[in-house]
């Protein structure tokens, strides 16, 4: 895949999202639709992902991060669940190199509790080998739940607190530090695919002030274009972040 391809230009942009969320969805449906198993849907939903990195980087957005396994994922059946888990794997190992040359940074996001062993340190090995590139910073949200995060935060600052270790208040910005990637920033572009439209618990505390964008493309459909139409979408929304002034129409 061509990280940058001549006939395909994104548009101007007068400002680019520093920060994308993408809930991943429709995988399933895709595959159904044209009478496929539905872990067909997530091998072709891995070259979207790519697709959308591409289109990313090219128009300089800062940190993308991505769905790729909720907490609430285990209900699937068994058999998709081991597919999502080996997926993962087999994905790190098959694009690390692609995602070195394009100065990607590869970061995991979500719960050690219950994800498999073998999944976490490859997310830890490719975490260590891409740790340099100063590109597109990629989070995988793998095993990772909002309501959850927001918990753990909690029970660390109560564990300082007990240890005598909180001195004044809790803040959004101690509370902050405390959550799986401190340093990510708020999400500013929140977008899902194929029609949904819920947050389903991904990244509650840092998308407060997103903008949603929710597109009725199944995922596996998605390419730069998709993401540079969202982008467009977003442009023309008035961010206030609860700020109000008069406009009167004359
Ligand atoms: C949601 O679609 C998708 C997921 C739960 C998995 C996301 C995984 C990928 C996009 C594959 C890429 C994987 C890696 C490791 C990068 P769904 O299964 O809920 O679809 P449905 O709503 O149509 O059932």
């Amino acid at each position: 895949m061509k990280l940058y391809d001549p006939a395909r230009k994104p548009p101007k942009f007068t400002e680019v999202p520093n920060h994308i969320a993408i809930v991943m969805d429709g995988n399933g449906r895709w595959a159904n639709q044209r009478g496929l198993k539905r872990t067909e849907g997530h091998r072709a939903g891995e070259l979207a992902l790519l697709e959308v990195v591409a289109g990313a980087i090219e128009v300089g957005v800062k940190q993308l991060t991505a769905f790729a396994f909720s907490t609430e994922n285990w209900k699937r059946s068994p058999e998709e669940v081991k597919f999502l888990m080996n997926y993962n794997i087999e994905t790190l190992r098959a694009r690390r190199d692609l995602l070195m040359e394009w100065g990607v940074k590869i970061r995991w996001t979500g719960q050690e509790k219950k994800l498999w062993p073998s999944v976490l340190s490859e997310l830890r090995e490719t975490e260590k080998l891409t740790a340099k590139n100063k590109g597109l910073t990629l989070n995988m949200a793998v095993n990772y739940g909002g309501r959850q995060e927001i918990l753990d935060a909690a029970q660390a600052l109560v564990d300082k607190a007990t240890a005598g270790e909180l001195v004044g208040k809790v803040t959004e910005a101690k509370f902050a530090k405390e959550l799986y990637l401190p340093n990510m920033p708020d999400v500013d572009l929140f977008l899902r695919s194929s029609g949904e439209m819920r947050l389903s618990n991904f990244l509650l505390w840092e998308s407060s002030y997103a903008e949603m964008v929710f597109l009725d493309k199944l995922w596996p459909d998605f390419t730069r274009e998709t993401l540079w139409e969202a982008i467009s979408i977003m442009q023309g929304r008035d961010r206030r972040f609860g700020s109000a002034e008069d406009r009167p129409i004359n």
